[in-house]
């Protein structure tokens, strides 16, 4: 990738693309600056043939320790509402390909929000979680309610919204917010060995298999049930889904086209 970033550091491992957010003074809050340089680092890779899948990581300290706060101290409402800020966890949610957070040390406020947004959740076991906003006097704004809801279940989000405590990576894992967790010491190799492995698989069942499983948030069970016939069946017109079967026939390594 060409394009150089002054809040990120891109780059490409085989399949995986790799965006680190990268302003360690401030333990990655997410600036306007930033969630702009992150959106085009994420479409980059989207329309990029040659990235299978997508790694969202801070530092070894923090993810992300929420919005930040110093920028958004002094908004009035009318601020708020006209700015882009917020946007930009939706723009996450647009990237077609699949997002994984590889998620170290402080996972706070919008940090987490935008790990939510992503499509699952690794983390070190040095991980810790929260929505902190009820101690500056806000709430989360950025899906938190919803997402975090929807991940954990009503009993944790509102104890974890309500007195903004945050949780460990193995408490994050029990309640279902991270699929795996890994030492800290292999973390990121391990987080991107994950997604070389997602990587891997066919590039077409691969974005309808993320669309299918996100519909499941947006529509009852019988449309959910019903966009993953259309979208099963329509996986029958590909190259991939001849090669894949005729590859387990032949008892060898199937050679996806994404087509
Ligand atoms: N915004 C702006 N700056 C931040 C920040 C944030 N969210 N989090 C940390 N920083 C800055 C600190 O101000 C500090 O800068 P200075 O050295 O210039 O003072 C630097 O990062 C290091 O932070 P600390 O000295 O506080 O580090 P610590 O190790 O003592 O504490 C922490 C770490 C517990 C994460 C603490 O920094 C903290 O509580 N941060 C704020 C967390 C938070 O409230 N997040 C929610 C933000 S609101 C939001 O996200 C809204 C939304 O839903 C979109």
């Amino acid at each position: 990738m060409s394009e150089s970033y002054a809040n990120l550091l891109v780059r490409q491992e085989g399949r995986v693309g790799i965006v680190q957010l990268h302003r360690p003074q401030a333990l990655n809050a997410l600036s306007g600056d930033l969630m702009d340089e992150l959106i085009r680092a994420l479409q980059a890779f989207d329309a990029d043939d040659s990235i299978g899948c997508i790694v969202v990581t801070g530092s070894e300290k923090a993810f992300a320790a929420g919005a930040d706060i110093k920028q958004m101290a002094g908004a009035s409402v009318v601020e708020m509402m006209s700015s882009p800020f917020i946007g930009y966890w939706d723009a996450v949610q647009k990237v077609s390909k699949p997002i994984v957070a590889a998620v170290s040390g402080y996972c706070l406020g919008g940090g987490c929000e935008l790990a939510m947004t992503c499509d699952l959740i690794v983390a070190s076991d040095t991980a810790q979680f929260g929505q902190p906003e009820i101690n500056l006097g806000i709430i989360p704004g950025a899906g938190g309610t919803q997402r975090l809801t929807r991940a954990v279940g009503k009993s944790v989000a509102m104890d974890m919204v309500l007195t903004g405590r945050r949780i460990s990576a193995q408490e994050a894992l029990a309640f279902g917010l991270v699929s795996r967790v890994f030492p800290a010491q292999s973390f990121l190799d391990d987080s991107i060995a994950l997604a070389a492995e997602i990587a891997d698989k066919a590039p077409v069942a691969l974005r309808v298999a993320k669309e299918a499983v996100n519909r499941a948030f947006e529509s009852t069970l019988a449309e959910g049930v019903l966009f993953e016939r259309r979208a099963f069946n329509l996986l029958f017109a590909t190259e991939d889904q001849k090669e894949g079967m005729a590859a387990f026939v032949e008892k060898r390594k199937p050679d996806w086209k994404g087509k």
